[in-house]
């Protein structure tokens, strides 16, 4: 794309070798000054293209970070003095003209890739921060997955509707960002914590297939894939089975991956809740690797060893792990699965004895023998492996041997491709709170399987077997996005409800709004939200989300560039009905 203007001619890191002998205007930052006597300086001059060597005669006052524009020929560099590790390294401007557009203060910090800086400093001058390539390469890889969604959406026919940010409580779970009303002191808006019960009233509204990239606001502890506010890619369509939304959003995924690494990904592989839980202890599995969870109940059925006496033994396997792993190591490992909640783990080496493997060391000497043969088949292990095995309640074996799989083989973000995987038929229910009334899973508007209807009616334990119609995108080891298909029929809303313990008074109070527009003509709809900032993330090769962020929040949810949160002054408080606490 031509990006010149009334003021360039060309973009620093796209003059080449064809521009030889043509007289060119480029203006960007100085990123480099070398200076060779009093008449020779050299500017590398930087835009987000990249940086130009500029040849300099007389000594202007040209320091880091000032923003210029320099004229001149390009010509080829002296033989020995190219550099190729640059597009535009077999160049160079002789300038003729400079003009200083802008004098700058020494920067706050390298702009150099290698140099670490603290986060807070970063983000107090963030608009610095920006000016690296890593950070210009990864707004321009977002603004592609942007536009590759939306193009992905709307070639399916799906219209973007925007819904409002100044909303009632939204049910994600999450604790709401409020806002005071001036005009009713004591009342407060909600941020939407995402768009549902809008897309889901666009349903009844007769929309039929809806979008937005639509952003977010959740008052939760933040972590390297959590912000305050954050962008979904947001969908609902009607008339439509959990087997069409999987395509609608495959489609687009694959549109946003196809445009930042030119491949598009093939068909996404699905798997059950329960296999991931029971293999990978996850339901965001990373299959970048193997290493899954084995099933050893049987194994130890009958067993006299007092540590393997429990409802459920699982183990993993750890290739190498004999040498990879130190006996500090190995303890320390013992001492992190203490603190996921495990009584223990044991651990053994899988060594070569005659011409078979054999465990020894750690546990091995409680097992019989017919116990060690049959782990050693069962976990597929060979000489110089180390296995790990957990005994106690399922739940909680597969908790923490899914972490320890995990701290052990987890590749680094960047390795090993991108592997999506869809994880269908999630529980309704996870589990009671303490008054033992059953846990939603998902939001409570989520239909449950039409076979597992009567299970819901019986109530009780049997509730944590009624699976839902509720599926996640997983992309290695992220959950990248969730969604369902909604109950329309209101004496199935009011069934859940019930399940629940949410009184109908509660339910109206609460959803009101959107139980009513049930009653005049809902379609069957379903539909699902990923996160924007997860996906670039990732295909970006970036660790935490704020590396694809423009201006996001430390970890503490502060921003250090415009101070919020700040306090605001008395006048303005009393006008809200506010005080400050002391
Ligand atoms: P859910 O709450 O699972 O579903 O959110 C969907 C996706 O949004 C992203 N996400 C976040 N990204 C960054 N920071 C956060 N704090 C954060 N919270 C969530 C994740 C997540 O998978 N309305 C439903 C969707 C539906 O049922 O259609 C919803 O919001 O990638
Ligand atoms: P103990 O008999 O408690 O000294 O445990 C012997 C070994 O078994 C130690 O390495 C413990 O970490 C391990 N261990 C204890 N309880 C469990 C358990 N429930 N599951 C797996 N390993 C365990």
């Amino acid at each position: 794309m031509d990006l010149s203007t009334s003021m360039r001619t060309h973009m620093c890191g796209l003059v080449s070798p064809a521009d030889v002998g043509s007289v060119v205007s480029v203006c960007g930052w100085v990123d480099r000054r070398r200076e060779h006597g009093e008449h020779l300086v050299f500017i590398d001059l930087r835009d987000h293209t990249g940086v130009v060597q500029c040849v300099v005669g007389q000594n202007h006052d040209l320091r880091s970070e000032y923003v210029v524009q320099m004229t001149g020929e390009v010509r080829e560099r002296p033989a020995g003095t190219a550099n190729p590790e640059l597009a535009s390294g077999e160049i160079e401007i002789e300038v003729r003209e400079v003009e200083v557009l802008s004098a700058a203060e020494p920067p706050p910090f390298p702009l150099d890739e290698r140099t670490e800086v603290d986060e807070t400093i970063r983000l107090r001058h963030r608009y610095v921060d920006l000016r690296k390539a890593r950070l210009q390469r990864n707004l321009r890889i977002r603004a592609r997955v942007n536009s590759a969604i939306r193009r992905g959406m709307e070639s399916q026919g799906f219209i973007e509707v925007e819904t409002p940010m100044l909303v009632a409580s939204t049910p994600e779970g999450a604790r709401d960002f409020v806002v005071p009303s001036r005009k009713e002191p004591g009342s407060f808006y909600a941020l939407p914590q995402s768009p549902q019960l809008f897309k889901q009233l666009c349903m009844v509204g007769g929309v039929d297939r809806y979008y937005q990239i639509a952003r977010c606001l959740r008052d939760e502890d933040l972590r390297a894939d959590r912000q305050f506010e954050f962008m979904q890619l947001d969908a609902e369509a009607s008339f439509v089975g959990q087997q069409d939304v999987f395509e609608f959003i495959s489609a687009a995924v694959a549109e946003a991956t196809e445009a930042v690494t030119g491949v598009r990904p093939r068909e996404f592989p699905r798997i059950s809740w329960i296999d991931a839980m029971e293999r990978y202890g996850s339901d965001k599995p990373d299959v970048r690797f193997g290493m899954e969870l084995v099933e050893l109940t049987e194994i130890f059925a009958g067993t006299e060893a007092r540590v393997f006496q429990a409802p459920c033994v699982k183990g993993i396997c750890m290739p190498g792990g004999t040498e990879a792993l130190s006996r500090n190591q190995v303890d320390s490992l013992v001492e992190t699965c203490r603190r996921w909640g495990a009584k223990g783990l044991a651990w053994m080496k899988v060594a070569q004895r005659d011409s078979s493997a054999v465990l020894d060391a750690g546990v091995a000497k409680f097992l019989s023998a017919e116990e060690s043969a049959a782990v050693i088949s069962a976990l597929g292990a060979s000489a110089g492996d180390m296995v790990f095995l957990v005994a106690d309640e399922r739940r909680l074996v597969r908790h923490v041997l899914g972490l320890l799989r995990l701290e052990l083989g987890r590749p680094p973000v960047n390795e090993g491709g991108l592997h999506y995987l869809w994880v269908v038929d999630f529980p309704l229910f996870e589990g009671f709170a303490a008054d033992g009334s059953p846990l939603p899973a998902h939001h409570p508007f989520t239909m449950p399987h039409l076979d597992d209807l009567d299970l819901l009616g019986e109530g009780g334990e049997a509730l944590l077997g009624v699976r839902s119609q509720a599926y996640d995108l997983v992309l290695n080891g992220w959950e990248l996005g969730s969604g369902s298909v909604r109950i329309h029929r209101r004496d199935i809303q009011n069934q859940v409800f019930a399940c629940l313990g949410i009184e109908p008074a509660e339910a109206q109070r609460k959803f009101g709004f959107l139980l009513d527009a049930f009653g005049y003509g809902a379609p069957p709809h379903a539909g699902f939200a990923f996160g924007i900032d997860r996906l670039t993330a990732l295909l970006a090769g970036e660790s935490n989300i704020r590396e694809v962020i423009a201006f996001p929040k430390t970890q503490s949810g502060a921003d250090p560039l415009t101070n919020a949160p700040s306090p605001i002054d008395g006048a303005h408080l009393r006008e809200l009905g506010l005080r400050a606490p002391r």
